[in-house]
């Protein structure tokens, strides 16, 4: 089995993905400058990022609600702590679009302490983990080819946080329970799943954006698991091909369900992972849903 380790940096306790990492521009990171009007999709990988970054350009770009936009999402909404396409991210417009899997101590400490005030902020979405982990799986193996072994070897490095976003449990409880230093709204995949338009209007509250209804239709339709898989702008195929060779068989737009965990897992490792998601969520308050037909 090739260890994934090799494809990771430890930095301060957390791990990013080697390849794409300007090391230098980590450490400076405390320092990087945050403008009132930046808005943050905070993430642990595989929880839908690329689909909050689609709704956010959708929701901030009149050409990309009208179709006439040629920027993909990673443009529109860059990765801050990888800068594929190096861009000056100080010679941006306001307001700047971010993504990031930060854990709540590495972000810039602009971030902190800022009051909340109407048109910035930070949107941190979760997963429930059983099906991070699977998707997380599948990535690992048909995307960005870093690892060869089986579910159960996967599984492992996952629970012990050997993986790009080290653990996820750390990485949601972090940001959970340092809340207050931040303006942030916790969404969940979940929700967008079950009902896109009103996690659409959530969004936009926060961010104090207003779309008309016929605006509201476009993002809506566009931000469709479909829509977005035959979208070459927003479904990512062309970053994989230039990071990771032509070849790749993989796509980040996989399954896009809930519970598809249940595909994967056998009856003893699901209670597994049920006995330290119990342990280390213990009094955490915020709700995971497992099924599609939970409520
Ligand atoms: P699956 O692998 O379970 O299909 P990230 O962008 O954080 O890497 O997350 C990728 C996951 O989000 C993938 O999960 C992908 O299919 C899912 N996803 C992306 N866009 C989606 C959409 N519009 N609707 C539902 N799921 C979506």
């Amino acid at each position: 089995m090739e260890d994934i380790e090799k494809f990771l940096f430890k930095f301060k306790g957390y791990y990013f993905n080697r390849l794409p990492l300007d090391i230098g521009f980590i450490e400076n990171l405390d320092n990087f400058e945050i403008r009132e009007n930046d808005v943050f999709i905070i993430t642990y990988p595989k929880s839908g990022t690329i689909w909050f970054q689609q709704l956010l350009s959708l929701i901030y770009s009149e050409d990309h609600r009208k179709g006439a936009g040629k920027l993909e999402t990673m443009d529109q909404v860059p990765f801050l702590e990888y800068n594929f396409r190096k861009v000056d991210f100080g010679e941006r417009p306001s307001p700047r679009l971010f993504s990031t899997h930060l854990p709540y101590y590495l972000v810039p400490s602009g971030l902190k302490n800022k009051k909340a005030k109407v048109g910035n902020g930070i949107i941190y979405v979760y997963r429930n983990p059983k099906d991070v982990m699977c998707s997380y799986f599948h990535f690992a193996k048909n995307v960005v080819l870093q690892f060869t072994g089986t579910f159960e070897e996967f599984m492992k490095q996952f629970l012990e946080g050997r993986v790009m976003g080290s653990l996820w449990f750390d990485h949601i409880k972090g940001w959970y329970e340092h809340r207050s230093l931040f303006n942030i709204q916790f969404m969940t995949y979940e929700e967008m799943k079950k009902d896109l338009r009103g996690s659409v209007s959530k969004i936009c509250k926060f961010l104090g954006k207003g779309l008309s209804e016929e605006d509201m239709d476009a993002v809506v339709r566009q931000a469709t698991f479909e829509n977005m898989k035959d979208d070459p702008l927003a479904n990512y195929d062309n970053i994989i091909a230039i990071g990771y060779g032509p070849n790749v068989k993989g796509h980040f737009l996989r399954r896009g369900t809930i519970g598809d965990w249940k595909n994967h897992l056998t009856v003893e490792q699901n209670e597994r992972f049920d006995k330290i998601f119990q342990r280390e969520m213990k009094d955490f308050p915020l709700e995971f849903i497992w099924d599609m037909n939970e409520d």
